[in-house]
């Protein structure tokens, strides 16, 4: 059986799983609209700009679901087992983890817990601007550094930068939007010498894409080094973007400064019942990697066809050029019911396209194809 095949038919099995033990309520939810996998929504617009896992949740993470709801009535979100569930995922303590309304959370107590007056924040640029917004309601400066002509961070200028003052550095690696790694050991070699008073936010939120073999995750610091902040979703990979859930592994005293910020009652239980079941779901991250291999496929196939340069990814999106006016080019495709992507400067030349089923990724293949043909690109 071909990749597409093995993944499409473990897909369906999964899912005729849950029907079958949801019961009724598990075949009312397989009729609700956009509970399909795939990026299309109700209006039958596929929405290929917002790194969602267009597998959706996992099958068992959606029969834990179903099964939670009745205890939607309670509070406790079933915050142990969660804990507990993913110390063991990670091999470490329940201790070294902190819960979030997504990782969105994490990086927002984070400023709460860190930055000030004199903490500035240094951080690449582009990058996920989601921390740097929040300089919008608290004190605090931003120092970007652009990304090197290889797309990777520039340790050394941010590592001058640190030396003036107590500092927050933010790596989001790989980086959203270009979808490029910056070289592990660079990093670990300035986190090393690092005085306890440059804090690392390492935004881990694509690790499970990466095949670049220079990257590894930071996990390996936080029993040593306090200041450093792993920070994880299951946006991503377990496809639960619209459960919210993310997390923080730190040193245990971080993470008790961090759980200081952090809201009562974390998570909700449907989050809860549906993350300790994708941890425990052996296949879903071998799936979600599949899939988006499959769908990186065919765009890199189309875009080397078409001959229309690309960054290299490793995450579950790709930043790419388009000949011509970009906004131009997002109007057509939106009027061909695909989204794709918004600016993200200054990169103004590239797009940045998320990865869909591969029947999805043919359609958006067949429309760039057909806009070459007509010249627009
Ligand atoms: C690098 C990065 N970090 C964090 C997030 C936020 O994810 P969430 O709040 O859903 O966990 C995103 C979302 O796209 C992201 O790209």
């Amino acid at each position: 059986m071909d990749r597409r095949g093995f993944v499409t038919s473990g897909m369906a099995a999964g899912l005729a799983g849950v029907t079958g033990t949801g019961g009724a309520l598990g075949a009312l939810l397989d009729r609700a609209p956009g509970f399909a996998p795939g990026k299309k929504d109700a209006d039958g617009n596929i929405r290929l700009s917002s790194n969602e896992n267009p597998l959706g949740v996992s099958p068992a993470a959606r029969e834990a679901i179903i099964e939670a709801i009745v205890e939607s009535n309670r509070y406790g979100g079933r915050r142990r087992e969660v804990m507990e569930a993913l110390a063991s995922y990670l091999d470490v303590a329940t201790e070294n983890i902190t819960l979030g309304f997504g990782s969105t959370e994490i990086l927002q107590i984070c400023t709460q817990a860190f930055q000030g007056p004199n903490t500035p924040l240094i951080a690449a640029a582009p990058t996920f601007e989601d921390v740097m917004d929040y300089q919008d309601t608290m004190p605090f400066d931003v120092h970007t550094v652009p990304l090197l002509a290889d797309l990777q961070h520039d340790v050394q200028q941010m590592r001058e930068l640190s030396k003036k003052r107590p500092s927050v550095v933010y790596f989001c690696n790989p980086n959203n939007p270009t979808g490029t790694i910056t070289a592990s050991a660079d990093i670990d070699a300035w986190i090393a010498e690092a005085p306890e008073t440059t804090t690392f936010l390492m935004d881990e939120a694509y690790l499970e894409y990466v095949t670049d073999d220079r990257y590894w995750d930071a996990l390996k610091w936080i029993e040593q080094k306090p200041n450093v902040v792993v920070i994880r979703t299951f946006s991503k990979i377990f496809g639960m973007a619209g459960l919210r859930l993310g997390y923080a592994v730190t040193h245990p005293t971080t993470a008790a400064r961090l759980r200081e910020h952090s809201v009562q009652n974390s998570p909700n239980v449907l989050a809860g019942a549906a993350a300790v079941a994708s941890l425990q779901d052996d296949g879903i991250v071998a799936r979600s990697v599949a899939v988006n291999d499959e769908a990186k496929a065919i765009v890199h196939t189309t875009l080397d066809e078409l001959g229309l340069e690309y960054l290299p990814t490793n995450t579950n999106f790709i930043m790419h050029r388009i000949n011509g006016d970009l906004g131009t080019y997002r109007d057509r495709m939106a009027e061909r019911g695909l989204f794709v992507g918004r600016d993200f400067p200054p990169m103004l030349e590239y797009n940045r396209l998320s990865f869909g089923l591969p029947d999805e990724m043919d359609q958006w293949a067949s429309a760039i194809k057909d806009f070459r043909a007509k010249g627009w690109i």
